[in-house]
């Protein structure tokens, strides 16, 4: 059976992969890529798939209310994706307040939107939407960062400690550090305001569920890198810097770990 969802920040470097594979995959799906192109969003990462028949661009911006509820309407939208964001670190060092607005206000206003809409269209006293076919369950999937959780020290199993020496780098120093992972149960430790803004944003989802019911997912997965990112975050600036023999930034040397998965 058909649905139709929306994807928001599609233009960005993973919403772009998301809208591709859902427009490939799910014919049947009406797919509405949602973004408002700030200079992180490209058109051009679509250019493959923007003449599908399942496939639509609106230019908005998430914290439009009143815009994004008639969007929600028009489309009959059963299923929210979230991905718009500001989501440059070095950015909200500078400037906190587009990160609060956009992360946190962005997915309040797109909350709100999507329960006024299902509490008018779905079955009382549940979250699916009647089809001409039968019920569909309406979901609003919020896609945030493990930074929430902070960082995990780097914690080798044989107790070396960073900065690498000569002497130090044999092959045990080159194995992955550290024992320790963020679970669910993590506490929310936000350092930036980038990760205190998406952590906001995690905890308005969480109390849509708790509070109304609302069918919610949060998912915090680590750095991801690839075809269509940005070129000012940490892979392809470096990866762009080599290639042009320009110095590459390291502004502090900690002893923490990050984790990297490619998109
Ligand atoms: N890139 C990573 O390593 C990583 C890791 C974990 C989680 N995330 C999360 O995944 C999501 C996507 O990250 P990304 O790296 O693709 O980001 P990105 O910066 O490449 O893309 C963000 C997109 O959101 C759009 N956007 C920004 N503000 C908007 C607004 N007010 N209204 C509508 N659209 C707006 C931009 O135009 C852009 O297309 C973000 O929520 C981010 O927090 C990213």
């Amino acid at each position: 059976m058909g649905r139709n969802i929306i994807i928001t920040g599609g233009a960005g470097f993973i919403g772009s992969h998301v809208v591709r594979l859902f427009v490939n995959k799910y014919p049947d799906y009406n797919i509405i890529n949602v973004d408002k192109l700030t200079y992180a969003g490209n058109l051009e990462n679509l250019k493959d798939i923007e003449d599908k028949p399942n496939y639509k661009f609106v230019k908005a911006d998430i914290c439009d209310f009143d815009t994004i509820y008639k969007l929600i309407c028009d489309e009959q939208v059963d299923g929210i994706i979230h991905l718009a964001a500001e989501s440059h670190v070095d950015r909200s060092i500078k400037d906190p307040f587009t990160f609060a607005k956009t992360n946190v206000i962005g997915t309040l206003s797109l909350l709100q939107a999507a329960k006024l809409y299902w509490e008018s269209v779905c079955e009382p006293g549940t979250w699916n939407m009647k089809h001409e076919n039968g019920a569909v369950p309406c979901r609003f999937y919020h896609i945030s960062t493990d930074e929430v959780y902070g960082a995990l020290k780097m914690t080798h199993p044989e107790g070396i400690e960073p900065p690498f020496t000569t002497k130090a780098s044999s092959s045990s120093h080159h194995e992955a550090y550290g024992k320790d992972f963020f679970y669910e149960t993590t506490k929310y430790q936000p350092h930036s305001p980038y990760s205190a803004s998406k952590a906001s944003s995690d905890h308005f989802v969480r109390a849509f569920h708790d509070t109304y019911g609302m069918p919610t997912i949060v998912t915090n997965c680590s750095n991801n890198y690839g075809p269509y990112q940005f070129p000012e975050k940490l892979i392809p600036l470096f990866t762009n810097n080599i290639r042009h023999k320009k110095p590459l930034p390291v502004w502090k040397r900690r002893k923490r770990k990050r984790l990297a998965i490619c998109c």
